[in-house]
């Protein structure tokens, strides 16, 4: 029987292995941006980027592809009533995003770009790696930012799509932040 081969395990909070989403929060606060759209790819099951960027006044839509992530989702919102009506999280492969779905961001961030992108996947997909960044590209408001994570074990996928998109579709780098690389839509 056909069917997607998804990431099956919860992703903890390890800042030492994988501090993008540390360095994306500790980013946000000093960059004094307030009521952001954020999407983010890679939720973990410590949610990080959800638990914490609400109480900037932020909005989250946060990705999984783990059935474990999701059910961590489902008991925060349940257990934190007020978290669900800035904290979204949507279980999907990433290479099955619809953007026809997708509202605008201010903030979009692509810290896992390439590294889930199995053969196994591949006839189901809509989009490839760089149907995905040129995608979300589009999907940012002017001023918007885009930020990508240089110590993903893929990102020479990101380094190799970004120059391409970032002329086609107005995006000027800024100064790193950390490990993040961050471009800013003019
Ligand atoms: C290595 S974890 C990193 C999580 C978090 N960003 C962090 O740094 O702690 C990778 C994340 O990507 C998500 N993921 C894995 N495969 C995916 C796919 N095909 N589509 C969307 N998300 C996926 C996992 O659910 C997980 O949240």
């Amino acid at each position: 029987m056909a069917e997607l081969d998804l990431w099956k395990d919860p992703w903890p909070l390890d800042e030492k292995q994988c501090p993008c989403d540390v360095h994306f929060t500790r980013y946000l606060a000093q960059s004094g941006r307030k009521g952001q759209r954020i999407f983010h790819f890679g939720t973990g099951s410590h949610h990080h980027v959800g638990l914490n960027a609400p109480s900037g006044d932020h909005a989250v839509l946060g990705i999984t592809a783990s059935e474990a992530e999701y059910s961590a989702y489902i008991a925060a919102i349940v257990g934190n009533p007020h978290l669900g009506r800035y904290y979204k999280v949507q279980f999907q492969d990433i290479y099955q995003t619809n953007f026809a779905l997708l509202p605008e961001f201010d903030i979009v961030n692509l810290f896992h770009v390439g590294e889930f992108r199995w053969e196994k996947n591949i006839p189901y997909s809509s989009i490839d790696d760089h149907g995905l960044v040129d995608g979300m590209a589009q999907k940012l408001v002017s001023g918007g930012l885009m930020l990508l994570y240089t110590g993903s074990f893929a990102y020479d996928v990101a380094e190799r799509i970004i120059p391409k998109v970032a002329s086609e579709r107005g995006l000027i780098e800024e100064p790193r932040f950390e490990t993040l690389r961050v471009f800013r839509k003019l």
